[in-house]
This record gives C-alpha cells, structure tokens and sequence, in this order.
C-alpha cells in the first residue's frame, strides 16, 4: 500500500482580479495575478515558481490597512487559510491556533462564546488573524501582541516554514518584527495564549466613561459590547464608506517636546508611555488643523473622527496620498510633528 502524502492543490490563480471589494478603502484596483491561498502546503511550490520566473509578489490579508494603486503588477497573495482550535490547556491558560485568513472580528466573538476572554477590547477591528501581528493592533488599552505565543509562518528567504515564538515578534506599538522585514514571512497561523485568570481592562478613557456609574466591574460581554458601540459611533463602517481606521500613527515624542508643546497648546490631547515619553492624538493635532469633515475631489476626513482618511466613492491612491502630504504639511507647520501613515501603501 502506498501512504505517499497527496501532493498539494496548486494555489488558485485568478488574472486581473478586481480588489474593490476586497480592501476597506473600496478602491479599484486590478491584481495582474490573484493567487488565493486555502492552505500553508500551497506555498513552497508557489514561491519557487514565482522566484524563478523572477515575479514580483505581495500579500493582500483582509485588505483593511492597505492603500492599493490602480494596477498591481505581478502576484497577489490573497492568503484564505481557514480553521481556529484548542490546541492546549493547563492551569494557567488555553492555546488557540487559528488560520491566517480567518476573520479577527468573528474570531473574537468565538473565543467568548468559548469562555475565553481577553481579546474582547479588540472586538470590531477589520481584517483577518494573520495580518493582526504585522502592526500588532491596539484598541482600548490593549495591543494584540500580549496574548500571542507564536507565529507560524513561510519564511521566503529561507524557503521554510518556521515557528516565531512571542518573544523575537519585537512587538510594540503598531509594530513588529514582521513590519521591520517587509515582504520576508507569508504568516499561516497565529497561536494564542489566552491566561485563565481574566481581569476587565476599562482603564481607557472612552471605554471607562461607559462603565463609570456600574456598582461592580463589567464582564467581558459587557466590555465586548461597549467597544462595538463606540467604535460604530466612531468610525465609519467600510461597508458604507470607504476607509482603513487610523490612516496615521499617533507620534511618540519626549518628554521635552512635549512639555514645550503642552506650553503652547495647554488643551494638547495625549497619553503617558514608557519611559518618560508622550503619545499624543494625532487626531486632536489634525483636527486643530481644521481638516475634520473637510472633503477634497473623492476623499476626505471623516466628520465624527479626524485621524481617518475617507473615500467618498471613486477616489483613488494618489487623491488620498495627496491629501495626507496636505496634513502632514500643516500638522508639521503649526507643531513640529511629522506624523507617520499607518496603513501600507502598496
Ligand atoms: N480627538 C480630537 N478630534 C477627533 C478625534 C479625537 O481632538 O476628531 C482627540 C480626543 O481628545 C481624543 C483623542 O484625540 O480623546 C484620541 O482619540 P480616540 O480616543 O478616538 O483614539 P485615537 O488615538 O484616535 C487610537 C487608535 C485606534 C483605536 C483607538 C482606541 C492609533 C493610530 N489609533 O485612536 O486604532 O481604535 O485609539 O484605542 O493608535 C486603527 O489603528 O486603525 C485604529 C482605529
């Protein structure tokens, strides 16, 4: 009897795909070469046809961070690796592996109808499992990072798979070992550790305001819902306009700068950090600009949120690229601060 493994299925290519609906923004953008990839075993062989026929390739996950121009040359990975599990449970915790191209959001919803909360303040973040670790997301006082164990992944320098434990992720804010070597790694699967001792996490002004007159502390329920509420009444929903949530990072400065700053602007909206260093809300700085609501051609600043970017229909990469130089400009005029896009501009 013969117990060979079956070969693989090849990944399927689809030409000149249109990614309108696959990426928030709604641009409309065609991928020469659309490969979706339901399985990590696809990989090796895709990759060694694409590096010897010499093609260009880039990942696209849920398309929720990402500013696409008009055409894509080349290959286009659209990763749709599928399937979450208990994999390990001891005293202490429970370990989830879970698929690259699974859905975060749903993906969320699922650990607390398991009974494992955790990841509750990072309900509603658009975008699938695999692409959480690259910016290691953050919302509500909590960044992804923390309850990941691992990351598997095809490292396409080294042609393998490998196993990248927490600690060389280099996590912090909106950032990772990943993002510091863009286009290296093809992540297939997230491992959670989600500890069995929950505690609520409300710290964050926003969140802390919904629960400030409870008698006892929230459950994760509670928590789950209070974040889906103020994040609808925040930003808008991808589905009816256009958009990538935070379209820059909120700029980390020290301490002297900040206190210069905060000289000038007493009402400078911001958030202590590590080591005597400032986050501060590049929202607030944006809005003191006056862009909040303001539209230009297609695009615009979202009216109820001035840290995100808008496509009002039919913008494309380059109307929202000039409009972000337009704010970088006048942020960088009337503070100092050179503020730095967030999404990945392919
Ligand atoms: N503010 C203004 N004008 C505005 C909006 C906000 O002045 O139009 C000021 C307010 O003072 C407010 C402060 O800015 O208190 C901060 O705003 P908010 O609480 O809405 O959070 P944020 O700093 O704009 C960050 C993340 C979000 C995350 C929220 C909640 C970044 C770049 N953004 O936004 O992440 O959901 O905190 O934790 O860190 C994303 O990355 O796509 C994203 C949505």
């Amino acid at each position: 009897m013969n117990f060979a493994k079956n070969a693989p299925q090849p990944a399927k290519l689809i030409p000149n795909m249109g990614l309108k609906h696959r990426n928030s923004f709604g641009l409309d953008s065609t991928a020469e070469l659309a490969y979706e990839i339901s399985a990590a075993d696809q990989l090796p062989a895709l990759m060694k046809e694409l590096s010897d026929k010499k093609v260009a390739w880039r990942l696209l996950g849920g398309g929720s961070n990402v500013i696409l121009p008009d055409s894509l040359p080349g290959a286009t990975l659209l990763i749709n690796v599928l399937g979450q599990e208990v994999i390990k449970s001891d005293d202490q915790s429970t370990w989830l592996a879970v698929g690259a191209g699974v859905d975060w959001h749903e993906f969320v919803s699922w650990t607390l109808d398991q009974n494992l909360p955790g990841l509750e303040n990072l309900a509603l973040i658009p975008g699938t499992v695999g692409a959480t670790p690259i910016q290691n997301i953050g919302a509500y006082g909590v960044e992804v990072g923390e309850y990941i164990d691992s990351i598997e992944a095809f490292d396409t320098k080294a042609n393998a798979f490998v196993t990248i434990p927490q600690a060389a992720c280099q996590f912090a804010y909106r950032d990772s070992y990943f993002k510091q070597n863009p286009n290296r790694f093809i992540v297939t699967k997230v491992v959670f550790k989600i500890p069995k001792a929950w505690q609520a996490r409300v710290q964050y002004a926003d969140l802390a305001k919904q629960f400030a007159d409870a008698n006892s502390a929230p459950s994760h329920k509670q928590i789950f819902d209070a974040v889906c509420t103020i994040r609808l009444k925040k930003l808008p929903d991808p589905k009816v306009i256009g958009n990538a949530g935070s379209f820059f990072q909120n700029p980390i400065v020290d301490h002297q700068q900040y206190e210069e700053l905060v000289t000038r602007f007493p009402n400078l909206a911001s958030y202590p950090e590590a080591a005597g260093k400032r986050k501060l809300a590049a929202a607030w700085l944006i809005d003191q600009c006056g862009f909040k609501g303001k539209r230009i051609g297609q695009v615009g600043v979202y009216e109820n949120q001035a840290l995100v970017l808008v496509n009002h229909g039919g913008g494309t990469s380059t109307d929202l690229l000039n409009l972000a130089k337009n704010i970088q400009e006048e942020v960088r005029n009337k503070f100092g601060i050179q503020l730095q896009i967030e999404p990945t501009i392919f």
